[in-house]
């Protein structure tokens, strides 16, 4: 494989509130994770509760150093991580931020500069401060957009000259289905309106346009991108009606690209809020807002369903956020994910078509049950043999080859939990994504070292030859 360009970002994403922990230490405030003992299981809890793993995460407040040198020693080019806004505003409505949150970024950053890593920061990744979901209903809230800008415009003005790859909001489609993790609105998705749903929707993707704006005018070199989940929907026959239902489900992914691509609505979303009587409060301001369109698209790929237009008569398969008909051609992950790698390379050349915009991969990876076990040749005299992970990973980063060989522009490729962490979706720590193992469990036990996987140096090969060890 010699596709892979030069100045590739080979590297490793995770989100503050899944590694970081020390929830009430440095003058953070409550974020919306705090309150999810169980992920997506159940709903929210009034007050964080002992068996919330989030709440210590893997200790990466305390461990940033080590934990970097050890991606250093992976060779990473780029380590996405986000900003806890709670950390910065703790109940997110305060004028002046914290200076004790913004010094830790600043710390984490000198870590990055030491071993010439370049940062990728999400600004939202499900982790809305508590104080906005609770006093203000979340996204639902117009409020909320000021909240959000002051926050970006504070971050861009502090890292100014530091961070130079900005993502906005992690998984912004996600706010359709999961709204409390997603938009901080803590009303059961079955009983939220569709005309609420599609105004929090509108709100962010306003937010996210006049972040665009902000971090432009503060710094032309300054490069934003919005982060989708990408789950390509093929139709489970070649029956026209499946293949139909299969464009208009993705019609409702792409609609946040087009958005943030193309700066206005496209015309088959406002025949869908049209049809569903969703009358949307959207201003002139608002309008113009959304023409400040993103510099790249990024993206999340785990996964693809089937779609159906009697999807009745199909079984269906799991995700964290998205699921639809299985597809008897795939083999799934222990969580239920369908694994394809060719549906990474056809995404990539659809994005690519659709937008002709750069491309990053801000996400993929395999969630597995991982087990450590002696090595006398191992430093630390443990490893986990996950060659499951490198087939998982060798094998989808071969098509995202096959893509930039198809002409895709791809700006690099980030893996989920490089090291391992929380689940997002189960709160689990046993559903491990990691290169490097971290010895705590479920019920929180657990010394929290870490060890190298045998994927470790799997990927640090990968990354030193540019994608050259990679087995098509
Ligand atoms: C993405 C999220 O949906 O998938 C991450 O951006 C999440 O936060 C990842 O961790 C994997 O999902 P899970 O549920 O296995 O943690």
């Amino acid at each position: 494989m010699t596709t892979f360009p030069q100045g590739f970002l080979w590297g490793g994403a995770t989100a503050a509130n899944q590694i970081e922990g020390a929830f009430n230490e440095g003058g953070k405030g409550l974020s919306i994770q705090d309150v999810m003992p169980n992920g997506l299981a159940t709903p929210p809890t009034e007050e964080p509760t002992e068996d919330n793993l989030k709440l210590k995460g893997i200790d990466f407040y305390h461990t940033y150093v080590e934990d970097i040198a050890l991606f250093a020693e992976m060779g990473f080019k780029t380590f996405r991580f986000s900003i806890a806004w709670s950390r910065i505003f703790p109940n997110g409505d305060e004028q002046e931020p914290n200076e004790e949150g913004l010094a830790f970024y600043d710390r984490v950053l000198d870590e990055l500069e030491k071993h010439g890593i370049e940062p990728l920061v999400t600004l939202s990744h499900y982790e809305t401060p508590l104080g906005l979901a609770r006093q203000y209903g979340g996204w639902r809230n117009r409020e909320m957009i000021g909240f959000f800008t002051h926050y970006a415009e504070t971050v861009f003005n502090r890292y100014k000259g530091r961070i130079r790859y900005w993502l906005t909001f992690n998984e912004i489609n996600a706010v359709l289905h999961n709204p409390f993790m997603a938009g901080g609105i803590e009303v059961p998705r079955s009983e939220l309106s569709e005309s609420e749903l599609y105004q929090a929707v509108h709100h962010e993707l306003v937010a996210s346009a006049l972040a665009t704006k902000i971090a432009h005018e503060i710094d032309s070199e300054n490069q934003v991108g919005c982060m989708v989940i990408a789950v390509p929907r093929y139709g489970i026959t070649p029956d026209p009606k499946d293949q139909l239902a299969a464009q208009q489900r993705s019609h409702s992914d792409y609609a946040f690209g087009d958005i943030h691509v193309r700066g206005y609505y496209p015309g088959y979303l406002l025949r869908e809020l049209r049809e569903k009587g969703v009358e949307l409060d959207i201003t002139d301001a608002d309008r113009e807002a959304l023409t400040n369109t993103v510099d790249f698209v990024s993206f999340s790929y785990y996964m693809s369903v089937c779609e159906a237009y009697d999807p009745e008569n199909y079984s269906t398969g799991g995700g964290n956020i998205i699921g639809g008909v299985s597809n008897p051609t795939l083999e799934a992950s222990e969580w239920g994910w369908q694994i394809d790698p060719i549906g990474l390379r056809i995404v990539l050349n659809d994005f690519w078509d659709r937008w002709q915009k750069p491309l990053f991969i801000v996400e993929n990876g395999l969630g597995a049950k991982d087990v450590l076990v002696s090595d006398p040749d191992a430093a630390d005299g443990h490893t986990v043999e996950d060659d499951y992970r490198i087939s998982y990973l060798n094998d989808h980063l071969v098509q995202v080859g096959e893509a930039i060989a198809d002409g895709v522009e791809l700006l690099g490729y980030t893996t989920w939990g490089p090291i391992d962490l929380v689940s997002a979706s189960t709160a689990q720590m046993s559903k491990r994504y990691g290169f490097i193992y971290v010895d705590r469990n479920d019920d929180g036990s657990g010394t929290l070292k870490r060890y190298k996987k045998k994927s470790f140096n799997w990927f640090r090969d990968v990354i030193a030859s540019n994608g050259e060890t990679l087995q098509g």
